[in-house]
Protein backbone atom coordinates (compact mmCIF):
# COMPACT_ATOMS: atom_id res chain seq x y z
CA UNK A 1 0.00 0.00 0.00
CA UNK A 2 1.49 3.59 -0.94
CA UNK A 3 0.99 6.73 0.73
CA UNK A 4 -1.31 8.16 -1.87
CA UNK A 5 -3.36 5.08 -1.35
CA UNK A 6 -3.87 6.18 2.46
CA UNK A 7 -4.53 9.56 1.96
CA UNK A 8 -6.17 9.79 -1.64
CA UNK A 9 -9.11 11.79 -3.07
CA UNK A 10 -8.67 12.14 -6.65
CA UNK A 11 -6.48 8.97 -7.88
CA UNK A 12 -6.84 5.37 -6.81
CA UNK A 13 -4.74 2.38 -8.97
CA UNK A 14 -5.77 -0.93 -8.03
CA UNK A 15 -4.67 -3.26 -10.40
CA UNK A 16 -0.95 -3.52 -11.48
CA UNK A 17 0.45 -1.97 -14.42
CA UNK A 18 -0.37 -2.58 -17.06
CA UNK A 19 -3.83 -3.59 -15.98
CA UNK A 20 -5.38 -6.70 -17.65
CA UNK A 21 -7.80 -4.60 -20.08
CA UNK A 22 -4.49 -2.49 -21.01
CA UNK A 23 -2.24 -4.90 -21.52
CA UNK A 24 -4.55 -6.52 -23.83
CA UNK A 25 -5.00 -3.31 -25.94
CA UNK A 26 -1.14 -2.73 -25.67
CA UNK A 27 -0.11 -5.69 -27.34
CA UNK A 28 -3.16 -5.33 -29.93
CA UNK A 29 -1.66 -2.07 -30.59
CA UNK A 30 1.66 -3.12 -31.17
CA UNK A 31 0.80 -5.86 -34.13
CA UNK A 32 -1.30 -2.93 -35.63
CA UNK A 33 0.50 0.45 -35.29
CA UNK A 34 4.15 1.10 -35.54
CA UNK A 35 6.01 0.91 -32.32
CA UNK A 36 7.98 4.15 -32.47
CA UNK A 37 6.41 6.61 -30.27
CA UNK A 38 8.79 7.14 -26.63
CA UNK A 39 8.88 5.59 -23.73
CA UNK A 40 5.46 6.30 -21.36
CA UNK A 41 4.04 4.39 -18.46
CA UNK A 42 1.80 1.38 -19.31
CA UNK A 43 -1.72 3.18 -19.21
CA UNK A 44 -4.46 2.80 -22.16
CA UNK A 45 -6.24 6.05 -21.52
CA UNK A 46 -9.64 6.11 -21.50
CA UNK A 47 -11.33 9.36 -20.29
CA UNK A 48 -10.47 12.28 -18.68
CA UNK A 49 -12.02 15.36 -16.61
CA UNK A 50 -10.17 18.42 -15.99
CA UNK A 51 -6.87 17.06 -14.58
CA UNK A 52 -8.00 13.33 -13.68
CA UNK A 53 -7.64 10.77 -16.21
CA UNK A 54 -9.53 7.10 -16.09
CA UNK A 55 -7.92 3.97 -17.41
CA UNK A 56 -9.31 1.44 -19.20
CA UNK A 57 -9.26 -0.51 -15.90
CA UNK A 58 -10.60 2.18 -13.93
CA UNK A 59 -7.61 3.36 -12.59
CA UNK A 60 -7.80 6.68 -12.20
CA UNK A 61 -4.55 9.11 -12.27
CA UNK A 62 -3.44 12.96 -12.11
CA UNK A 63 -2.09 14.33 -15.17
CA UNK A 64 1.07 16.32 -15.25
CA UNK A 65 1.36 15.47 -18.85
CA UNK A 66 -1.48 17.44 -20.64
CA UNK A 67 -1.21 15.37 -23.44
CA UNK A 68 2.41 16.90 -24.29
CA UNK A 69 1.35 20.82 -22.91
CA UNK A 70 -2.14 20.44 -25.11
CA UNK A 71 -5.04 20.60 -22.64
CA UNK A 72 -4.23 23.10 -20.68
CA UNK A 73 -8.16 24.01 -20.20
CA UNK A 74 -8.44 20.65 -19.03
CA UNK A 75 -9.40 17.25 -19.89
CA UNK A 76 -13.41 17.04 -21.59
CA UNK A 77 -14.14 21.16 -20.64
CA UNK A 78 -17.75 21.53 -21.20
CA UNK A 79 -17.99 24.27 -22.95
CA UNK A 80 -15.38 22.68 -25.44
CA UNK A 81 -17.32 19.82 -26.06
CA UNK A 82 -20.45 21.84 -26.48
CA UNK A 83 -18.76 23.79 -29.10
CA UNK A 84 -17.17 21.04 -30.88
CA UNK A 85 -20.93 18.95 -30.60
CA UNK A 86 -22.34 22.20 -31.79
CA UNK A 87 -19.97 22.52 -34.49
CA UNK A 88 -19.77 18.80 -35.86
CA UNK A 89 -23.59 18.76 -36.65
CA UNK A 90 -23.53 21.83 -39.16
CA UNK A 91 -20.17 21.42 -41.18
CA UNK A 92 -17.06 19.81 -40.62
CA UNK A 93 -15.40 20.81 -43.88
CA UNK A 94 -14.89 23.14 -46.22
CA UNK A 95 -11.29 24.15 -47.37
CA UNK A 96 -10.73 27.11 -48.24
CA UNK A 97 -13.81 28.98 -48.01
CA UNK A 98 -14.34 31.27 -45.08
CA UNK A 99 -17.32 30.21 -42.90
CA UNK A 100 -18.60 32.10 -39.93
CA UNK A 101 -16.59 29.81 -37.35
CA UNK A 102 -13.24 30.58 -39.53
CA UNK A 103 -13.61 34.43 -39.51
CA UNK A 104 -14.69 34.54 -35.71
CA UNK A 105 -11.88 32.47 -34.55
CA UNK A 106 -9.44 34.51 -36.46
CA UNK A 107 -10.75 38.01 -34.79
CA UNK A 108 -10.37 35.70 -31.64
CA UNK A 109 -7.01 35.00 -31.88
CA UNK A 110 -5.95 38.03 -32.73
CA UNK A 111 -7.70 40.12 -30.67
CA UNK A 112 -5.41 37.96 -27.54
CA UNK A 113 -2.21 38.84 -29.66
CA UNK A 114 0.33 41.41 -28.88
CA UNK A 115 -1.28 44.50 -30.87
CA UNK A 116 1.36 44.11 -33.32
CA UNK A 117 0.62 40.42 -34.36
CA UNK A 118 -2.24 41.58 -36.66
CA UNK A 119 -2.99 38.54 -38.92
CA UNK A 120 -3.20 34.94 -38.43
CA UNK A 121 -3.30 32.02 -40.51
CA UNK A 122 -5.17 28.68 -39.51
CA UNK A 123 -3.17 24.68 -40.25
CA UNK A 124 -3.17 21.58 -38.66
CA UNK A 125 0.02 21.27 -36.57
CA UNK A 126 2.85 22.40 -34.62
CA UNK A 127 5.47 21.54 -37.40
CA UNK A 128 3.64 22.97 -40.32
CA UNK A 129 3.38 25.91 -38.31
CA UNK A 130 7.01 25.94 -38.21
CA UNK A 131 7.43 24.74 -42.06
CA UNK A 132 5.03 27.90 -42.85
CA UNK A 133 6.89 30.47 -40.28
CA UNK A 134 10.38 29.12 -42.27
CA UNK A 135 9.00 29.39 -45.79
CA UNK A 136 7.57 33.16 -44.97
CA UNK A 137 11.08 34.09 -43.44
CA UNK A 138 12.82 33.44 -46.66
CA UNK A 139 9.92 34.35 -48.80
CA UNK A 140 10.08 38.14 -47.48
CA UNK A 141 14.01 38.12 -47.39
CA UNK A 142 14.36 36.93 -50.68
CA UNK A 143 17.36 35.35 -49.16
CA UNK A 144 18.21 31.51 -47.55
CA UNK A 145 19.65 30.84 -44.68
CA UNK A 146 18.18 30.68 -40.99
CA UNK A 147 19.29 30.13 -37.50
CA UNK A 148 18.16 27.95 -35.19
CA UNK A 149 19.51 26.53 -31.53
CA UNK A 150 20.89 23.64 -30.30
CA UNK A 151 18.34 21.71 -28.13
CA UNK A 152 15.46 23.34 -30.58
CA UNK A 153 12.99 21.09 -31.02
CA UNK A 154 10.10 22.76 -34.21
CA UNK A 155 8.95 19.08 -35.23
CA UNK A 156 9.56 16.24 -37.21
CA UNK A 157 8.61 17.39 -41.03
CA UNK A 158 11.73 17.89 -42.85
CA UNK A 159 11.87 21.81 -42.76
CA UNK A 160 11.25 21.91 -38.69
CA UNK A 161 14.07 18.72 -38.17
CA UNK A 162 16.65 20.60 -40.44
CA UNK A 163 16.56 24.67 -37.96
CA UNK A 164 15.77 21.97 -34.55
CA UNK A 165 19.13 21.08 -32.72
CA UNK A 166 18.79 17.68 -31.10
CA UNK A 167 19.56 14.74 -33.02
CA UNK A 168 16.29 12.43 -32.46
CA UNK A 169 14.48 13.96 -35.57
CA UNK A 170 17.41 14.05 -38.03
CA UNK A 171 19.32 10.74 -36.75
CA UNK A 172 19.63 8.12 -40.43
CA UNK A 173 17.91 10.99 -42.59
CA UNK A 174 20.82 12.19 -44.73
CA UNK A 175 21.73 15.81 -44.85
CA UNK A 176 19.60 18.23 -43.29
CA UNK A 177 18.63 21.85 -44.77
CA UNK A 178 20.59 23.44 -46.54
CA UNK A 179 21.35 27.04 -45.49
CA UNK A 180 19.89 26.34 -41.85
CA UNK A 181 22.96 27.53 -38.95
CA UNK A 182 22.45 26.60 -35.04
CA UNK A 183 24.38 28.06 -32.34
CA UNK A 184 24.05 27.61 -28.29
CA UNK A 185 21.45 28.36 -26.20
CA UNK A 186 21.88 29.11 -22.85
CA UNK A 187 21.42 26.29 -20.16
CA UNK A 188 22.04 27.72 -17.06
CA UNK A 189 22.12 24.51 -15.46
CA UNK A 190 25.13 23.14 -17.28
CA UNK A 191 26.70 26.61 -18.47
CA UNK A 192 29.60 26.06 -20.02
CA UNK A 193 31.05 29.52 -18.54
CA UNK A 194 31.57 31.24 -15.32
CA UNK A 195 29.96 34.87 -14.66
CA UNK A 196 26.40 34.10 -14.07
CA UNK A 197 23.41 34.46 -16.01
CA UNK A 198 25.17 37.74 -17.86
CA UNK A 199 28.29 35.73 -18.93
CA UNK A 200 25.85 32.91 -20.29
CA UNK A 201 24.07 35.08 -22.18
CA UNK A 202 27.58 36.83 -23.43
CA UNK A 203 28.88 33.17 -24.31
CA UNK A 204 25.65 31.97 -26.34
CA UNK A 205 26.00 35.65 -28.39
CA UNK A 206 29.36 35.42 -29.49
CA UNK A 207 29.19 31.96 -30.65
CA UNK A 208 26.58 33.18 -32.18
CA UNK A 209 28.35 35.46 -34.16
CA UNK A 210 31.12 33.24 -34.42
CA UNK A 211 28.65 30.55 -35.95
CA UNK A 212 27.63 32.92 -38.51
CA UNK A 213 30.66 34.12 -39.51
CA UNK A 214 31.71 30.76 -39.99
CA UNK A 215 28.95 29.62 -41.76
CA UNK A 216 26.66 31.90 -44.06
CA UNK A 217 26.95 32.55 -47.26
CA UNK A 218 25.75 36.03 -46.80
CA UNK A 219 22.07 35.03 -47.37
CA UNK A 220 20.57 35.55 -43.58
CA UNK A 221 16.53 35.11 -43.71
CA UNK A 222 16.15 34.72 -40.17
CA UNK A 223 16.19 33.16 -36.83
CA UNK A 224 13.64 30.40 -34.93
CA UNK A 225 13.73 30.02 -31.30
CA UNK A 226 11.54 28.57 -28.67
CA UNK A 227 11.11 30.89 -26.11
CA UNK A 228 12.15 27.82 -23.23
CA UNK A 229 13.86 24.94 -24.81
CA UNK A 230 10.55 22.19 -24.89
CA UNK A 231 11.73 18.82 -26.29
CA UNK A 232 15.58 19.21 -24.78
CA UNK A 233 14.09 19.82 -20.89
CA UNK A 234 12.25 22.75 -20.21
CA UNK A 235 15.37 24.64 -20.17
CA UNK A 236 14.60 28.04 -19.79
CA UNK A 237 17.00 30.85 -20.15
CA UNK A 238 18.16 33.62 -18.31
CA UNK A 239 16.16 36.94 -18.41
CA UNK A 240 16.99 39.26 -21.06
CA UNK A 241 18.18 36.57 -23.31
CA UNK A 242 15.47 36.74 -25.56
CA UNK A 243 15.27 40.87 -25.67
CA UNK A 244 19.41 40.38 -26.57
CA UNK A 245 18.85 38.04 -29.25
CA UNK A 246 15.63 40.01 -30.83
CA UNK A 247 17.66 42.83 -30.80
CA UNK A 248 20.80 41.14 -32.88
CA UNK A 249 18.19 40.31 -35.39
CA UNK A 250 17.06 43.24 -35.85
CA UNK A 251 20.57 45.00 -36.06
CA UNK A 252 21.47 41.95 -39.07
CA UNK A 253 18.51 42.89 -40.53
CA UNK A 254 16.44 40.24 -40.30
CA UNK A 255 13.29 38.49 -39.23
CA UNK A 256 12.76 37.26 -35.81
CA UNK A 257 10.76 33.89 -35.45
CA UNK A 258 9.40 32.56 -31.96
CA UNK A 259 7.86 29.18 -31.43
CA UNK A 260 5.20 29.33 -29.31
CA UNK A 261 4.01 25.94 -30.10
CA UNK A 262 4.40 24.81 -26.77
CA UNK A 263 5.14 28.03 -24.29
CA UNK A 264 1.24 29.70 -25.31
CA UNK A 265 -1.71 29.45 -23.97
CA UNK A 266 -1.14 30.77 -20.48
CA UNK A 267 1.63 27.47 -19.74
CA UNK A 268 4.64 30.05 -18.49
CA UNK A 269 1.58 31.98 -16.18
CA UNK A 270 1.02 34.79 -19.82
CA UNK A 271 -1.02 34.11 -22.33
CA UNK A 272 2.17 34.04 -24.19
CA UNK A 273 5.13 33.58 -23.54
CA UNK A 274 6.68 36.47 -25.37
CA UNK A 275 5.03 38.83 -22.94
CA UNK A 276 7.68 38.28 -20.06
CA UNK A 277 10.14 40.54 -22.00
CA UNK A 278 7.46 42.39 -24.20
CA UNK A 279 8.95 40.75 -26.88
CA UNK A 280 7.63 41.79 -30.86
CA UNK A 281 8.53 38.68 -32.96
CA UNK A 282 7.62 39.01 -36.47
CA UNK A 283 6.15 35.55 -36.76
CA UNK A 284 4.70 33.66 -34.18
CA UNK A 285 4.51 29.48 -34.76
CA UNK A 286 1.16 28.56 -32.27
CA UNK A 287 -0.03 24.71 -31.59
CA UNK A 288 -0.74 22.71 -29.10
CA UNK A 289 -2.99 24.33 -26.55
CA UNK A 290 -4.94 25.89 -29.76
CA UNK A 291 -6.52 23.41 -30.22
CA UNK A 292 -6.38 21.17 -26.59
CA UNK A 293 -6.52 18.47 -28.41
CA UNK A 294 -8.42 19.07 -31.71
CA UNK A 295 -5.93 19.22 -34.18
CA UNK A 296 -5.12 23.04 -35.35
CA UNK A 297 -2.60 25.28 -35.29
CA UNK A 298 -1.63 29.06 -36.39
CA UNK A 299 1.07 31.31 -37.74
CA UNK A 300 0.70 34.71 -36.63
CA UNK A 301 2.36 37.80 -37.79
CA UNK A 302 3.09 41.02 -38.38
CA UNK A 303 1.03 41.98 -41.66
CA UNK A 304 3.41 43.90 -43.60
CA UNK A 305 5.61 40.42 -43.23
CA UNK A 306 2.80 37.85 -44.17
CA UNK A 307 1.50 40.18 -46.78
CA UNK A 308 4.60 38.87 -48.82
CA UNK A 309 2.72 36.16 -49.47
CA UNK A 310 -0.17 36.22 -52.40
CA UNK A 311 -3.10 34.25 -53.58
CA UNK A 312 -2.82 30.46 -53.12
CA UNK A 313 0.77 30.45 -51.28
CA UNK A 314 -0.60 29.03 -47.72
CA UNK A 315 -3.20 26.75 -47.77
CA UNK A 316 -3.76 23.64 -45.85
CA UNK A 317 -6.56 21.09 -46.56
CA UNK A 318 -7.96 20.75 -43.26
CA UNK A 319 -6.47 23.89 -41.79
CA UNK A 320 -9.23 26.66 -40.06
CA UNK A 321 -12.10 23.54 -40.50
CA UNK A 322 -15.40 24.45 -38.73
CA UNK A 323 -14.83 21.93 -36.07
CA UNK A 324 -11.22 23.36 -35.01
CA UNK A 325 -12.15 26.97 -35.45
CA UNK A 326 -15.19 26.65 -32.51
CA UNK A 327 -12.95 25.16 -30.50
CA UNK A 328 -10.21 28.01 -30.99
CA UNK A 329 -12.88 30.73 -30.21
CA UNK A 330 -14.24 28.43 -27.28
CA UNK A 331 -10.79 27.47 -25.93
CA UNK A 332 -9.87 31.61 -25.75
CA UNK A 333 -13.28 32.11 -23.62
CA UNK A 334 -12.09 29.20 -21.49
CA UNK A 335 -9.19 30.86 -20.83
CA UNK A 336 -10.71 34.48 -20.34
CA UNK A 337 -13.12 33.61 -18.18
CA UNK A 338 -11.12 30.98 -15.89
CA UNK A 339 -8.63 33.54 -15.67
CA UNK A 340 -5.58 30.03 -16.13
CA UNK A 341 -2.83 32.19 -17.31
CA UNK A 342 -3.12 33.91 -14.29
CA UNK A 343 -4.06 30.65 -12.51
CA UNK A 344 -0.83 28.84 -13.71
CA UNK A 345 1.32 31.56 -12.34
CA UNK A 346 -0.64 30.82 -9.05
CA UNK A 347 -0.12 27.13 -9.15
CA UNK A 348 3.31 26.84 -10.49
CA UNK A 349 4.48 29.00 -7.75
CA UNK A 350 3.03 26.53 -4.84
CA UNK A 351 4.21 23.32 -7.21
CA UNK A 352 7.48 25.06 -7.09
CA UNK A 353 8.23 25.65 -3.88
CA UNK A 354 7.60 21.91 -2.54
CA UNK A 355 9.21 20.84 -5.60
CA UNK A 356 12.42 22.09 -4.37
CA UNK A 357 11.86 20.86 -0.72
CA UNK A 358 11.74 17.54 -2.42
CA UNK A 359 15.32 18.51 -4.20
CA UNK A 360 16.59 18.81 -0.60
CA UNK A 361 15.69 15.30 0.54
CA UNK A 362 16.32 13.71 -2.79
CA UNK A 363 20.18 12.62 -3.84
CA UNK A 364 19.38 12.59 -7.39
CA UNK A 365 17.12 15.12 -8.01
CA UNK A 366 19.75 17.87 -9.38
CA UNK A 367 17.62 21.09 -10.60
CA UNK A 368 14.41 22.47 -10.50
CA UNK A 369 13.68 25.07 -13.01
CA UNK A 370 10.44 26.68 -15.14
CA UNK A 371 7.66 29.11 -14.93
CA UNK A 372 4.10 29.13 -14.34
CA UNK A 373 2.77 25.77 -14.96
CA UNK A 374 5.69 24.04 -17.06
CA UNK A 375 8.44 22.75 -15.00
CA UNK A 376 11.45 20.30 -15.65
CA UNK A 377 12.66 17.90 -13.07
CA UNK A 378 16.45 16.60 -14.10
CA UNK A 379 17.63 13.27 -12.87
CA UNK A 380 21.22 13.04 -12.38
CA UNK A 381 23.09 10.33 -10.57
CA UNK A 382 25.42 12.97 -8.83
CA UNK A 383 24.44 16.20 -7.84
CA UNK A 384 28.19 17.17 -7.84
CA UNK A 385 29.18 15.75 -11.48
CA UNK A 386 25.62 16.26 -12.76
CA UNK A 387 25.87 12.98 -14.75
CA UNK A 388 22.55 12.30 -16.41
CA UNK A 389 20.31 9.80 -15.11
CA UNK A 390 17.84 8.38 -17.86
CA UNK A 391 17.50 5.05 -16.49
CA UNK A 392 16.06 6.70 -13.33
CA UNK A 393 13.64 8.36 -15.02
CA UNK A 394 12.33 5.72 -16.99
CA UNK A 395 11.62 4.17 -13.65
CA UNK A 396 10.04 7.40 -12.12
CA UNK A 397 7.57 7.23 -14.46
CA UNK A 398 6.58 3.76 -13.72
CA UNK A 399 6.90 4.11 -9.92
CA UNK A 400 4.85 7.37 -10.18
CA UNK A 401 1.77 5.77 -12.05
CA UNK A 402 1.73 2.59 -9.77
CA UNK A 403 1.41 5.46 -7.35
CA UNK A 404 -1.15 7.38 -9.53
CA UNK A 405 0.96 9.89 -11.13
CA UNK A 406 1.06 10.30 -14.81
CA UNK A 407 4.74 11.92 -16.00
CA UNK A 408 6.71 12.04 -18.93
CA UNK A 409 9.98 12.65 -19.82
CA UNK A 410 11.57 15.13 -22.15
CA UNK A 411 16.12 16.02 -22.40
CA UNK A 412 19.03 16.09 -24.21
CA UNK A 413 19.61 13.10 -21.88
CA UNK A 414 16.66 12.07 -21.75
CA UNK A 415 16.99 12.77 -17.35
CA UNK A 416 14.39 15.61 -17.51
CA UNK A 417 10.20 15.29 -16.15
CA UNK A 418 7.96 17.25 -17.25
CA UNK A 419 5.79 19.19 -14.72
CA UNK A 420 3.12 20.10 -16.80
CA UNK A 421 -0.78 19.81 -15.58
CA UNK A 422 -3.88 21.31 -17.47
CA UNK A 423 -3.63 24.89 -15.94
CA UNK A 424 -6.84 23.81 -13.77
CA UNK A 425 -5.25 21.76 -11.05
CA UNK A 426 -6.75 22.85 -7.73
CA UNK A 427 -4.31 22.75 -4.46
CA UNK A 428 -6.00 19.80 -3.01
CA UNK A 429 -5.09 17.80 -6.22
CA UNK A 430 -1.13 19.82 -6.49
CA UNK A 431 -0.47 18.46 -3.09
CA UNK A 432 -1.79 14.99 -3.90
CA UNK A 433 0.27 14.72 -7.01
CA UNK A 434 3.39 16.28 -4.70
CA UNK A 435 2.90 13.82 -2.47
CA UNK A 436 3.19 10.84 -4.94
CA UNK A 437 6.42 12.71 -6.60
CA UNK A 438 8.07 12.60 -3.49
CA UNK A 439 7.07 8.85 -2.37
CA UNK A 440 7.80 7.71 -5.96
CA UNK A 441 11.41 9.58 -6.15
CA UNK A 442 12.25 9.07 -2.07
CA UNK A 443 11.53 5.12 -2.99
CA UNK A 444 13.68 4.74 -5.50
CA UNK A 445 16.60 6.11 -3.91
CA UNK A 446 16.45 3.14 -1.13
C1 LIG B 1 8.25 24.04 -29.64
C2 LIG B 1 7.61 23.06 -30.57
N1 LIG B 1 7.48 23.37 -31.87
C3 LIG B 1 6.89 22.53 -32.74
C4 LIG B 1 6.40 21.31 -32.34
C5 LIG B 1 5.76 20.38 -33.33
O1 LIG B 1 4.39 20.33 -33.13
P1 LIG B 1 3.51 19.14 -33.76
O2 LIG B 1 3.89 17.89 -33.05
O3 LIG B 1 2.09 19.56 -33.51
O4 LIG B 1 3.83 19.08 -35.21
C6 LIG B 1 6.51 20.95 -30.99
C7 LIG B 1 5.99 19.65 -30.52
O5 LIG B 1 6.30 19.15 -29.48
C8 LIG B 1 7.13 21.84 -30.08
O6 LIG B 1 7.26 21.54 -28.78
Amino acid sequence: MTVADKTAKFTSVKTSLPGPRSRQLIERWHKAEADTTGFQAPVVWDSGKGVIVTDVDGNRYIDWTSGVLVTNIGHSHPKLIAAVQHAVTKLINNYECPTEARVLAAESLVAHLPDHLDKCFFLTTGSEAVESCLRIMKRKTSRFETIGFYGGFHGRTSGAAGIGGLTGPKRGYGPTTPGAIRAPYPYPYRSPVGGGEQGLIDYCMSMLEESVRANSAGSLAGLMVEPYLGAAGFIFPPDGYLTTLQQWARDKGILFTLDEVQSSYGRTGKLWAMQWENLTPDLVCIGKGIGNGIPTAAVAARGDVIDCLGKGDMSSTVGGNPVSSAAVCAILEVMDEENLADRALVMGKLIKARLLQIQEKSRYLGDVRGRGLVMGLELVKDKKTKEPAANLTKQLIVRCAENGLLIGSVGIFGNVIRVAPPLCISEAEAHESLDIMEQSLLSLEK
